[in-house]
């Protein structure tokens, strides 16, 4: 999936993969533009992937880039992936040269905003 990012200008190349509920694998990676903010993350790229093939529910997450060290998901891409994934979902983080780091949704995401927040009782 690194294969097809396209990054004219940050040339980091990042792939994703999502594993659904029922069982489908999504994937996506970054897609820049040239009005820089208008760029997409390879986790944003999956997301949209996994509900155009009808999942909403992710159970599985997984990112890979060429980079010294395993490379979180950014600040917006935790949230993205907290809305469809619960706090136990394990994200695993790779380097093309083999090290992978493993978290928790919750672990990266602490005391995330869900939609339990704004529900009255
Ligand atoms: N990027 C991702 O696609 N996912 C991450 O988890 C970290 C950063 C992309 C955004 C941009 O295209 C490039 O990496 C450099 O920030």
């Amino acid at each position: 999936m690194r294969d097809h990012a396209y990054v004219p200008y940050s040339n980091f190349k990042v792939g994703a993969a999502l594993r659904g509920a029922q069982g489908g694998l999504h994937v996506g990676c970054n897609v820049e533009n040239v009005a820089y903010p208008q760029g997409t993350c390879a986790e944003a790229g999956a997301i949209a992937a996994m509900c155009a093939a009808g999942e909403t529910r992710i159970t599985e997450v997984f990112v890979i880039a060429d980079s010294p060290a395993p490379v979180p998901p950014c600040g917006g891409c935790r949230q993205k992936l907290r809305e469809f994934a619960g706090p136990d979902v394990l994200v695993t983080m790779a380097t093309i040269d083999g090290k992978t780091l493993t978290m928790t949704m919750e672990a990266l995401l602490p005391g995330a905003f869900t939609a339990a927040h704004m529900e009255r009782v």
